[in-house]
């Protein structure tokens, strides 16, 4: 069984998973609609995995006895000054979830929800992944800056993303 308040916990990083991926679609249609076709692949595909770090934490809380509770989802920013500004929020995105997911590891350590504290090492682990995958792009984009064969040549790696089954 899981507590309640680890159960509020999850739900909200349900939320948060989720939130992620919207936001990340709303990045995919901005790019789509600069006609970088391959930034906007590579986040339908980031927005993807997201949906499907949400549905990791609702399968655990499901299988742990737990209540999903689905809330409402904020409206993500759709308009970016740039392409290379995307890329600059999705780091601070990525930052945000890694501290959201310390916060809740740290809260099921306090609780003693040992096997909440196993299925979030998962995420500790994607998080840094992530992390480094978007401070590696942002640096990427700033050499690039408005070299419009560079950003071309990125676009184009970045299309070359293979659909991820997480
Ligand atoms: Fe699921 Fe990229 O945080």
């Amino acid at each position: 069984m899981v507590s309640s308040v680890v159960e509020k916990a999850i739900n909200e990083q349900i939320n948060n998973e989720l939130s992620s991926s919207y936001a990340y679609l709303a990045m995919s249609a901005f790019c789509e609609s600069q006609n970088f076709h391959g930034c906007a692949r590579w986040f339908r595909i980031q927005s993807q995995e997201e949906y499907g770090h949400g549905m990791k934490l609702f399968d655990f809380l499901l299988r742990r006895g737990g209540t999903v509770k689905l809330d409402a989802i904020s409206e993500p920013t759709a308009k970016f000054k740039t392409i290379p500004t995307v890329f600059d929020q999705m780091l601070k995105q990525e930052m945000e979830v890694s501290k959201q997911i310390d916060q809740l590891y740290e809260l099921a350590f306090k609780e003693k929800a040992f096997a909440a504290m196993v299925e979030l090492q998962w995420f500790l682990t994607e998080q840094v992944e992530e992390e480094k995958t978007a401070r590696e792009l942002v640096a990427k984009f700033n050499m690039a800056h408005d070299d419009a064969a560079l950003l071309i040549d990125l676009d184009r790696e970045l299309g070359g993303r293979a659909a991820d089954a997480t």
